[in-house]
């Protein structure tokens, strides 16, 4: 057997690659992890929506060819920050889609809400390994994507960090072993909250999450458990896992990041410290590992792992989106698109925190679940469930 040592492999040629939502929580530590590898990664292009400065200031620091802004306005701006780097620039949504098009090995889908949707079918498309962060696109369009994926031959790593905590605990040759997936939830910094207290918290309480430094959005959802309810969407598309089979459980800590039962009694998790650098490294290594400097887990120190079976009376939105998914069809799209409107509202404070769970829930009376079998038809469905939602936000109690 020929034996290769570190010193003697063959030289592979970095891998080339492409971020979405560069500028963003998950965006950013993508990029601390190919810093620190300059050697295996070769960026072409890096997009955000209006942070052109921050946007070129990445550009340069890792040698982009590319930087877009999905902001026309902010296009001056990013032309000025790039001036005499050689880097190209460009602006608007059409031109993020086509740096999602560009010939790379891998793409980092890291835009943040249901405008990552279009980019990330680009890359799709044309059969690259995709590392998906952004779930809300496989919650509005998961079978269309799904079915994408098996047409372009493309690759779906996860990147949210539950599932791919499932990803590496999954015997995904032997389906009929695996009786349940059970996604953990931090609970978030309401959880041991009651109604009433709910109704007074701002949003800075909001995204102060206990164990995640994440985006605003991902961290309202998570106070409100909506994030838990989309990834059991995500899931059901990213493993061909019912509903019915995946479960939530509280787990405090969020050191257990996912688990799978198989029908033998065994119990497979994936743990670790609570850092999005290990999943994102396990997609951007794939299918080899990669070191990270993250804090070892130290379990001693820890102590105790504590698990609670969700509150579905203190957080519906675990309910909504449970509801959605058996509604099918069109439901997840519209639960998707009015919690992405009341979440903004709520940012915005035109609303109270426990206004969010209500006005998707009124979005989805309205507008009941019908087929969907195109983009067009998603886009419709996302545009009617906004209109909803803003009619229900602005109209007086
Ligand atoms: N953060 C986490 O730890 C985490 C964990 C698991 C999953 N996720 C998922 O990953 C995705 C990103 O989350 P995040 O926390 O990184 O979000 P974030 O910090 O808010 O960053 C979002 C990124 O998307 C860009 N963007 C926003 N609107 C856009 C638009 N209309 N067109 C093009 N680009 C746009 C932003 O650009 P600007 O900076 O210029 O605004 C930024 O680069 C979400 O789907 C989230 O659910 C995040």
């Amino acid at each position: 057997m020929a034996v290769v040592s570190a010193r003697n492999a063959p030289k592979t040629a970095p891998r080339r690659v492409t971020i979405l939502g560069s500028t963003g929580s998950v965006g950013c530590n993508t990029l601390d992890l190919i810093c620190r590898n300059p050697d295996s990664f070769a960026v072409e292009a890096l997009t955000a929506n209006g942070q052109a400065e921050r946007l070129a200031e990445q550009a340069k620091r890792v040698g982009a060819r590319l930087a877009v802004v999905a902001d026309e306005d902010r296009y001056r701006d990013l032309k000025a920050a790039l001036s005499g780097s050689g880097i190209e620039a460009a602006a608007g949504p059409a031109a993020v889609i086509e740096a999602a098009a560009r010939p790379t090995d891998w793409v980092m889908a890291a835009i943040v809400g249901v405008a990552g949707l279009t980019p990330t079918m680009a890359a799709v498309r044309r059969g690259a390994v995709v590392a998906l962060a952004n779930k809300e696109t496989l919650v509005c369009a998961g079978a269309l994507m799904t079915a994408e994926v098996a047409r372009s031959r493309a690759t779906l790593l996860p990147v949210d960090s539950e599932h791919n905590a499932i990803f590496q605990v999954l015997d995904s040759k032997r389906p009929e072993a695996v009786e349940r997936i059970v996604l953990t939830a931090s609970g978030g910094p309401f959880r041991t909250l009651s109604r009433e207290a709910m109704a007074n918290v701002t949003p800075e309480q909001a995204v102060a999450h206990p164990n995640w430094d994440m985006g605003a959005k991902i961290s309202v959802d998570s106070a409100t458990m909506m994030n838990k309810g989309l990834e059991i969407i995500e899931a059901q598309h990213l493993f061909a896992m019912p509903a019915e089979r995946i479960d939530v459980l509280v787990h405090p800590q969020s050191v257990v990041h996912s688990m799978v039962t198989y029908v033998d009694g065994s119990v497979l998790a994936q743990m670790g410290q609570p850092d999005m650098r290990t999943p994102i490294a396990y997609t951007l290594a794939w299918p080899d590992r990669m070191a990270v400097p993250v804090k070892r887990l130290d379990l001693a120190a820890i102590g105790q792992l504590t698990f609670e079976t969700p509150d579905l009376e203190r957080f519906p939105a675990l309910r909504l989106a449970r509801e959605a998914l058996q509604a099918g069809g069109s439901g997840p799209t519209a639960l998707n698109a009015a919690n992405e409107v009341a979440v903004r509202a709520f940012l915005d404070k035109r609303i109270g925190f426990l206004e969010i769970a209500r006005v998707v829930e009124d979005t989805l009376r309205s507008l009941p679940a019908a087929p969907l079998l195109s983009l067009e038809q998603v886009w419709s469905v996302d545009r009617e469930a906004r209109g909803i939602a803003s009619g229900l936000i602005s109209r007086p109690r």
